[in-house]
């Protein structure tokens, strides 16, 4: 399968298909207030410099049925953690096929995690 395009929806923090069917929601949280119970949650229009201070949570990522097994859910994480390392962010896996699937497979990535044990309860 040709590599599919994805794209940062702002707006939606999300990353997502061209069609939009099928995405990786974050949010940003401020690393001093992750505990394993959320955090802070921060406007998605936080500054570029405080972004350096910001954690991504990778909460949730869905394909649709008919495009699974196809390594969509792998484009996506590899689009955010792109973005996350471009950003000087660090990333907490609560999705679980990040943490269980996706990391343990793409094991370079596994630099960029803030706790292995750090998933907040989304
Ligand atoms: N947790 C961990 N791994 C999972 C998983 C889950 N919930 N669901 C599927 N996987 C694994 C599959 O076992 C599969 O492994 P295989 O290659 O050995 O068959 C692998 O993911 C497929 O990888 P990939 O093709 O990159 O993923 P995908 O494009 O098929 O999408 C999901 C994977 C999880 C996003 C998709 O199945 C989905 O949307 N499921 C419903 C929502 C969900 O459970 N999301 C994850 C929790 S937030």
């Amino acid at each position: 399968m040709e590599n599919p395009a994805i794209a940062l929806n702002e707006n939606m923090q999300r990353f997502e298909t061209e069609d939009k069917e099928a995405f990786l929601e974050f949010r940003f949280i401020c690393p001093v207030a992750a505990t394993a119970t959320g955090g802070e949650e921060l406007s998605s229009e936080v500054e570029e410099e405080k972004r350096e201070k910001v954690v991504m949570d990778m909460l949730h990522t869905y394909v649709p049925r008919n495009k699974r097994g196809m390594g969509v859910a792998k484009h996506l994480c590899v689009a955010a953690f792109s973005y996350a390392q471009t950003h000087s962010m660090l990333v907490i896996p609560t999705c679980s096929y990040i943490s269980d699937t996706f990391l343990p497979r793409n094991p370079s990535w596994r630099a960029l995690v803030y706790n292995e044990e750090l998933k907040s309860s989304m």
